[in-house]
């Protein structure tokens, strides 16, 4: 790994945990640089977020590419441009394909709102919520070739209150999203992850020397 652990990130969407993994890089919380940030939609409001940051933001348009394993091909292209040391999917809404999994093999994360393997998919809250459960939460994990069911780094819980609406709920999960992602990249970027089958081993300190 390059001295400072290079992040690339993805996105679709609003970019906050985008915006406040950036925030943390530039208090000195979070030892890493963003080296790229990649939006497969256009009028991603998390493209304005990186730019007022400074960030390189480029919109890569899935319309110009005759299939995922093509699109895929010039994101894995890009990002190793970069020098990317680690993917993070930051509210990014495509399944990437094997061939970007294989690229980037446990190097690829994803945030999840809801207790994997529970509720997966792109409306992990609204599922919960409809189901009825008392708590809910947020999961980090490394990214395989399925939806949401690469080995997990790290959960934590958010409990469902009565009168709760998905927006109520996903404010509060997000408070925890804002806390478990910077961790998880922390842990990565000291090399203190370590992928043994299914399970991920959080090393201490001194283990990962
Ligand atoms: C987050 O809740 C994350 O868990 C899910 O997508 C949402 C992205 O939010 N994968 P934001 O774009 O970071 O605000």
């Amino acid at each position: 790994m390059a001295e400072i652990c290079r992040l690339g990130v993805l996105i679709s969407g609003s970019g906050t945990n985008l915006e406040n993994i950036a925030r943390k890089i530039e208090e000195g919380r979070l030892p890493a640089r963003i080296a790229v940030v990649i939006s497969d939609r256009e009028e991603a409001y998390g493209l304005v977020r990186a730019r007022k940051h400074g960030l390189q933001a480029v919109f890569v348009d899935p319309g110009s590419f005759p299939d995922r394993v093509s699109y895929d091909r010039e994101l894995i292209r890009i990002l190793r441009e970069n020098e990317v040391d680690l993917v993070v999917l930051a509210g990014y809404m495509r399944l990437v394909s094997p061939e970007f999994v294989e690229a980037f093999r446990n190097r690829i994360m994803n945030i999840h709102p809801a207790l994997l393997p529970s509720f997966p998919g792109t409306s992990g809250v609204a599922d919960a919520l409809a189901y009825g459960v008392k708590v809910t939460g947020v999961t980090v994990h490394f990214v395989d070739e399925g939806l949401d069911t690469g080995p997990i780094i790290l959960q934590e819980a958010v409990p469902v209150l009565p009168g709760d609406d998905v927006e109520s709920l996903h404010q509060r999960i997000h408070e925890v999203e804002y806390r478990l992602y910077p961790e998880a990249i922390r842990l990565f970027c000291r090399g203190r992850l370590r992928v043994e089958g299914r399970r991920v081993a959080v090393l201490e300190e001194e283990e990962s020397r």
